[in-house]
């Protein structure tokens, strides 16, 4: 029975058997960084002001992971994007990010704020 439906299968499906056939016995989990994921969005969304130097009033730069860091070690990264937009110092300051967003930042520094 199970040789009758193995041989039914065309070479197309051939990856999806290789996919079945070797399972990954022990993923890596997914960890996030800097470099990974995190550094794309500060660039989208921060680093138009906070640029190295800064621009539009903005105190420091967010332009390279040393400088983020100093931000998360401070805690003052993640209280400004958490803080609903039109509140002082919300960031960034034309609107808050999508909840999605803010969450990948906040489980990337509970994960330690990984580089790469
Ligand atoms: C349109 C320009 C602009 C953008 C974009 C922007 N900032 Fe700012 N940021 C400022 C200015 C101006 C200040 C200082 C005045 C204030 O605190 O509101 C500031 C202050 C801050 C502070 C200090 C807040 C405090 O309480 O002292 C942090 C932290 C910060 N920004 C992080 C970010 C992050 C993270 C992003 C991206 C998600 C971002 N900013 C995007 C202009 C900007």
């Amino acid at each position: 029975m199970l040789l009758a439906v193995l041989t039914g299968c065309t070479n197309d499906s051939e990856s999806d058997l290789v996919e079945i056939a070797n399972p990954d016995p022990d993923p890596e989990p997914f960890t996030l960084t800097y470099n990974g994921r995190i550094k794309a969005i500060i660039d989208g969304q921060c680093v138009g002001c906070h640029a190295d130097p800064p621009r539009n009033g903005a105190p420091f730069p967010l332009a390279n992971y040393d400088q983020v860091r100093v931000r998360v070690d401070n805690g003052s990264l993640l209280e400004a994007i958490v803080k609903l937009t039109g509140e002082s110092s919300a960031m960034p300051p034309s609107g808050r990010m999508p909840q999605n967003t803010i969450d990948l930042i906040d489980q990337w520094i509970d994960e330690g704020a990984l580089e790469e």
